[in-house]
């Protein structure tokens, strides 16, 4: 056995999520997590408005609405927005865990950092949600300040970490953490969140005001007209997209312009979405000062919600076939050693039993199992979402050996096969016999000439990414159509 720490390859207990892809776990829960944080930073940045109005008279019920708004933001986006982050850890270390690994190493001080402004984010909002009656106005106008910078600066810091993730640039040569933080796509998504948290904290206020029974018609329709302005820097959000769609890989942008059907439908969610938005905000409400009632408010923030899980799922999406670019594909596994893992296979550093072995009829199943586990698991399941057996189910077995062994050229967004064409060979008995609805009996697939084929398709394959050119392909007489499914 090979030891997993000599070969570059620390494996980690992985765990199983049952019919919920793991990436869909991990994804769905970002989506809420970055929507609560994006209220907290721009709620911050609108009471810091409020407080503004109140203190030059020029906006009566702002004190009012000030209050109220804070309660929410403290109640709901600290509570929910706290768990829903430390659940992400907590997802992130069985779901990706070289990955998170991987991050934390090269970022640490940073996310330190990250830390550090959090914690000065809660503490100004629990303190002025305590004290902010028996505090000056200028007090008040100070901590609600203090606030927003923190909350800001905690996504000017978490943001270089994330967007170094699509665009790590010239710190895969030199190392150096400044050039990986501030990467290509590092100010136009800062732009771009900035400008999210400000409208999604806006459309939030549309809500609150239409609970308040205190105010009047008038004053609600003045607070609306003042908070669409403070929504406004929403027309330069096609810009920062545009500058944001420019500045990534050429492949990338290939998805959401067509190449992946699920990635350009959501990345068009995102977009309607916000024009939506937007036309509503600049010539409804900035424009033709008019007024929206709460059912109204709940919609666009409900849009706004869609525009964000959106554009999170683009985000994550197109970066595949890496979690980091050209550091570490989705699956953990270091470009680098996929050559060294064809000849060593992918099972073999992997200390941890399967749940299920003793289901399984035969030794090859179970190796196919732990397969499927360490190099498809992130991205598929074997029955539920986006599940192996629906998507290669209806193949011929030849055409699931060449698909599987090519897999990068089956589809861009997925890293090339890292294992043994035995290993290759027990992936496609054991989505076979999942295929046949696990019967308790399966033979064993042991001729030498489907081996020898799996490493000849292999060969053809190549072992870098579909980004690099293909390797020149011999003449072959087994290129088998994919068919329909
Ligand atoms: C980075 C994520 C990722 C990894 C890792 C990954 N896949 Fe995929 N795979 C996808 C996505 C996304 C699709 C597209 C699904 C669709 O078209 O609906 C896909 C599609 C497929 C298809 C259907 C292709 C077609 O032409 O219809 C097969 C077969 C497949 N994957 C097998 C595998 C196997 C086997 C592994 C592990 C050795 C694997 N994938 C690893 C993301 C991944």
């Amino acid at each position: 056995m090979t030891d997993p720490v000599a070969s570059g390859l620390i494996s980690y207990p992985i765990n199983d999520f049952g019919p919920a892809m793991k990436g869909m776990v991990i994804g769905g829960l970002g989506i809420f997590h970055v929507f609560l944080a994006q209220f907290a930073i721009g709620g911050g940045m609108l009471m810091a408005y409020f407080q503004w109005l109140a203190m030059k008279g020029k906006e009566p019920a702002a004190r009012t609405v000030r209050d109220s708004y804070f309660k929410y933001l403290v109640l709901v986006s600290f509570v929910t927005g706290a768990v829903t982050g430390v659940a992400m850890w907590f997802t992130s270390i069985q779901i990706s865990p070289g990955t998170i690994g991987k991050m934390v190493d090269v970022f640490h001080w940073v996310w330190a950092t990250e830390w550090i402004f959090f914690w000065v984010e809660v503490v100004a909002g629990y303190a002025f949600y305590r004290y902010s009656k028996i505090l000056s106005d200028r007090t008040r106008l100070a901590l609600l300040v203090i606030y927003s910078i923190a909350g800001w600066g905690s996504l000017f810091w978490i943001n270089g970490i994330l967007s170094w993730q699509l665009t790590p640039g010239d710190w895969v040569k030199s190392g150096n953490i400044w050039q990986g933080f501030f990467n290509a796509t590092f100010w136009p998504s800062l732009f771009y969140r900035t400008i999210a948290c400000m409208v999604i904290a806006g459309l939030v206020a549309a809500v609150i005001v239409n609970t308040m029974p205190s105010l009047s018609r008038e004053d609600r329709t003045r607070l609306i007209n003042r908070t669409a302005r403070f929504m406004l820097p929403i027309v330069l959000m096609p810009l920062f997209g545009l500058w944001f769609l420019a500045a990534m890989p050429e492949d990338s942008r290939a998805w959401v312009m067509g190449g992946s059907i699920a990635m350009t439908l959501f990345m068009n969610i995102a977009v309607g979405a916000s024009v939506l938005i937007g036309g509503y905000i600049v010539v409804g409400l900035w424009r033709q000062k008019l007024y929206i009632n709460g059912a109204t408010a709940t919609l666009l923030l409900a849009l706004a919600f869609g525009a964000s899980a959106g554009g999170e799922f683009v985000r994550e999406g197109v970066r595949k076939p890496y979690t980091i670019r050209t550091v570490l594909y989705s699956n953990s596994i270091p470009p680098e050693q996929v050559a060294h893992l064809r000849e060593i296979g992918c099972t073999t550093g992997d200390p941890f039993p399967l749940r299920d072995a003793a289901s399984m009829p035969n030794p090859q199943l179970q190796l196919g199992a732990l397969t499927f586990r360490n190099q498809c698991a992130v991205c598929h399941t074997v029955n539920g979402v986006n599940g192996l057996t629906h998507l290669m189910g209806a193949w011929t077995q030849d055409q699931q050996r060449m698909n599987v062994a090519k897999l990068q050229w089956t589809k861009g967004f997925m890293p090339p096969f890292a294992g043994t064409p035995q290993e290759l060979e027990g992936l496609v008995q054991f989505i076979q016999w999942e295929t046949a609805k696990r019967p308790p009996t399966w033979p064993e697939s042991r001729d030498e000439r489907v081996l020898a084929q799996i490493k000849a398709w292999l060969n053809e394959a190549g072992t870098g990414p579909a980004t690099q050119p293909r390797p020149p392909q011999q003449a072959s007489a087994t290129n088998i159509p994919t068919g329909t499914r």
